[in-house]
């Protein structure tokens, strides 16, 4: 890639980043946060373990799998700075979630503490746990923040309460994209007696990681997002004295194998995304991790602003820089969005007359567009965004 650009958002060589991902020219995708986006060169990393396989399939599975799988766990491991004996390849967070809150063990009367910014599979994760184990889940109102993310943090932290024996915070929130202070939470949730988990579902590669600093009792994150890796990589994290006490939710021929080996083989499957992550993580590093966040950060405030001013929509949060990163939301106005069924109307039109992709979801009843930006976006596209939502919008 040329020389970093001056203009963090848009200029050639950004056109050239562009290119490298295979998404239709037709359309504007500015909802990587739900499902990411695969730049070619992944694609391909990913075709040559698959035809790997195919030239050989049991020579695959016996002699070359273990092998390749242990090296791309551990320099997985290494990106996050975490400590490899206690890191696994999952499936994706939600698999995560529930792995580790049906073998952490939950008691009869235990809490199990969310925010109300967390992801709704993700409670309804926790509910079946808490159900089988007769515990009771707990979701802490968090209000917009009039400051900075601490604010986030006492919030959420308010609903520790004596029973609490868990609790499960988003790093970066689905529906309102807010980063919260993980670290501060994680350390006060020690202090108190509770096991944190933190849910990084959006966090690797949109904001720098160490594992071996925040130190979490868990922690699970997508690789399939921010790092542009193939879809269903994700990673979970679970520190020294929970290892021998989770296992997979699938048993396999590695369970009596101990932690990190119980986790490498459950059943017959295609590994080949998580074989895929290190290449996904030095194709994003070859772009320049800190050059892509700038443009990201940039470009996703700018296409915020650009869309509340055509729709005239105040935020009411504070507009602290530490806030929000590749992320953000825009409040929409009126009653039209109070369910996921309504925001998915809202989204639907966008793509079916504008070509547009994008994400509206309600939280406590109101509609909200969650932006996302990627290398791969320029700020046309929220501009046409913009005029869009003008016209889908309920008297527009
Ligand atoms: C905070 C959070 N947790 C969990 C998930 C679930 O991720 P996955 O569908 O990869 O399991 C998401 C998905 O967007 C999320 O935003």
């Amino acid at each position: 890639m040329g020389a970093p650009t001056q203009n963090p958002l848009w200029g050639p060589d950004w056109l050239q980043v562009r290119a490298m991902w295979p998404i239709d020219p037709a359309i504007a995708h500015l909802n990587h946060g739900s499902f990411g986006a695969v730049p070619v060169p992944v694609i391909e990393a990913q075709d040559r373990w698959r035809r790997k396989m195919e030239s050989d399939p049991t020579g695959f599975f016996w002699w070359v799998l273990p092998d390749a799988l242990e090296e791309a766990r551990r320099a997985t491991a290494g990106f996050l700075e975490a400590d490899p004996d206690g890191f696994v390849f999952v499936a994706n967070a939600t698999t995560a979630v529930n792995t580790v809150l049906r073998s952490v063990g939950l008691r009869r009367g235990d809490q199990v503490l969310l925010s109300d910014h967390g992801y709704g599979a993700i409670r309804l994760a926790a509910e079946r746990a808490c159900g089988l184990a007769g515990a009771e889940v707990v979701v802490q109102p968090v209000p917009l923040p009039r400051g900075g993310p601490n604010e986030l943090g006492d919030a959420f932290l308010a609903g520790v309460t004596e029973r609490t024996r868990i609790a499960v915070v988003d790093h970066i929130a689905s529906p309102t994209a807010m980063v919260f202070p993980v670290g501060h939470i994680v350390r006060r949730l020690r202090e108190v007696g509770v096991l944190s988990f933190v849910d990084g579902a959006h966090a690797p590669g949109m904001v720098d990681v160490n594992l071996g600093s925040l130190a979490p009792d868990f922690w699970t994150g997508n690789f399939h997002k921010w790092c542009c890796a193939p879809r269903g990589a994700a990673g979970l994290y679970v520190a020294p004295e929970h290892r021998e006490r989770i296992v997979p939710l699938v048993t396999s021929w590695n369970a009596p194998e101990g932690f990190v080996s119980s986790f490498g083989y459950l059943g017959t499957d295609d590994y080949t995304p998580y074989l895929t992550v290190p290449t996904a993580i030095e194709f994003m590093g070859t772009l320049g991790w800190e050059r892509v966040r700038t443009h990201n950060r940039a470009l996703s405030r700018m296409g915020g602003d650009m869309i509340r001013e055509a729709i005239d929509s105040k935020p009411e949060w504070s507009v602290d820089e530490g806030l929000f990163e590749a992320m953000t939301i825009v409040a929409l106005p009126g009653t039209a969005v109070r369910t996921m069924d309504e925001g998915k109307d809202v989204s639907r039109r966008l793509a079916e007359r504008f070509g547009i992709e994008a994400a509206v979801f309600p939280w406590r009843e109101r509609g909200f567009l969650r932006l996302s930006a990627q290398a791969y976006n320029a700020p046309a596209e929220y501009e046409r965004l913009a005029h869009a939502l003008r016209e889908v919008l309920p008297g527009g």
